[in-house]
């Protein structure tokens, strides 16, 4: 049981998928509690309008955002589209709100302003805010700053590409990787397009954004320009997670031993980090908090394997890690036991 009171929280924009997942992972929450989730969409409506399989356990009622009063929350979980973000975090700032703010969109997670327009088509409006974020990648980042309360949660495909390629890119002086990451349909949110159309996706695999997709600043931001990733995003025919393959050759002197102790010393104390005996696969990653890695050596070439649910830790649940990590709470509040990844 919490020595104290939980803490109150709110979710703005909680109508999408990422937040319906913030919703349920904070119904089992015991050092925190929801009291408000803002949609512009659905206000007045019980949250299980928009996630019926959240009927029984929650009673709140979607807010409108002019309602929702910041005061009543210590810390906004906020899961707005990109570009939408700007706006309503700059809006909390200029209303004195000193609570922690963790984002779930791109808004926030680039350093340089001048990779808004190339990426996002926009001009960031508020470039003085980035160095005030946090990117929250824990495993990679955390402890973070004493007092830090703004955090800019990564994107998935950006989560599982860095975790599978930060312990090589903290060892090695250069390194080229080629990368292939397939997603399923949720990744693109909840207004349907034809992308994500049934019959668009159904027993098909399609590549988009080739070498060009909009995570690829993110990872380079973390991993250092040292690190050339090259990075073929796919979409695949399931609802939700994330398996990828990155491939590179190591330098003649890297032994597979080198390669197994960086992995075991990077995510050590990482408790949503686990390493398989080999590639991992998707299935047991999905519906979980962790990020699954493995990996196979053949000679030089080396294969590392990554699998994560993009709502989870490439989204909700790692928001959650931020939030905890913000609030002083243990990571792992909220977070364990996992539910089943099997089909039901
Ligand atoms: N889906 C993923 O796998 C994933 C992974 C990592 C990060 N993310 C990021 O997390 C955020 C939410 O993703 P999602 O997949 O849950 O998206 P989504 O299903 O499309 O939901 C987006 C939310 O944004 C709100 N919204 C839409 N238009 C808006 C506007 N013009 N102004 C303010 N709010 C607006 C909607 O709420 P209203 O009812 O208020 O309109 C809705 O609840 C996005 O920034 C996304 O990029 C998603």
């Amino acid at each position: 049981m919490p020595a104290s009171d939980p803490i109150p929280v709110a979710l703005l924009h909680g109508a999408g998928y990422a937040g319906g997942e913030v919703i349920r992972l904070l119904a089992g929450h015991l050092d925190v509690t929801l009291t408000a989730v803002t949609s512009r969409s659905l206000a007045g409506q019980p949250v299980w309008a928009a996630h019926p399989h959240l009927r029984g356990l929650t009673d709140l009622a979607f807010i409108a955002p002019d309602d929702f009063d910041p005061a009543s929350a210590r810390a906004i979980l906020l899961a707005a589209e990109h570009g939408q973000a700007i706006t309503v975090v700059t809006d909390l700032l200029n209303r004195g709100y000193d609570g922690a703010i963790i984002d779930l969109s791109a808004d926030f997670r680039f350093r340089d302003p001048g990779l808004y327009p190339t990426w996002f088509g926009l001009e960031h409006p508020a470039p003085d805010l980035l160095d005030a974020f946090q990117y929250g990648l824990p495993e990679v980042f955390a402890p973070y700053a004493p007092g830090q309360r703004l955090i800019a949660n990564p994107g998935c495909f950006a989560t599982g590409i860095t975790l599978a390629l930060w312990p090589l890119a903290r060892h090695l002086e250069a390194l080229d990787v080629s990368v292939t990451a397939l997603t399923g349909a949720s990744g693109s949110g909840t207004r349907p397009k034809a992308t994500t159309h049934f019959p668009t996706r159904d027993g098909n695999v399609r590549a988009y954004k080739i070498l060009a997709h909009q995570h690829l600043p993110e990872i380079q931001q973390t991993l250092g320009t040292h690190a050339r990733v090259h990075f073929v995003p796919v979409s695949g025919p399931w609802t939700r997670g994330i398996w990828g393959t990155a491939q590179l050759t190591l330098p003649p002197a890297v032994s597979e031993d080198d390669v197994a102790r960086w992995y075991e010393d990077a995510y050590a104390d990482a408790p949503f980090v686990r390493l398989w005996p080999s590639l991992p696969e998707l299935r047991y990653a999905a519906g979980t908090p962790f990020c699954d890695l493995g990996w196979t050596l053949n000679d030089r070439h080396l294969v590392v394997g990554f699998a994560l649910d993009n709502l989870l830790k490439g989204a909700a649940s790692q928001a959650i890690q931020n939030l905890n990590r913000v609030l002083g709470l243990p990571e792992p509040s909220g977070l364990l036991p996992t539910p089943s990844p099997l089909p039901a």
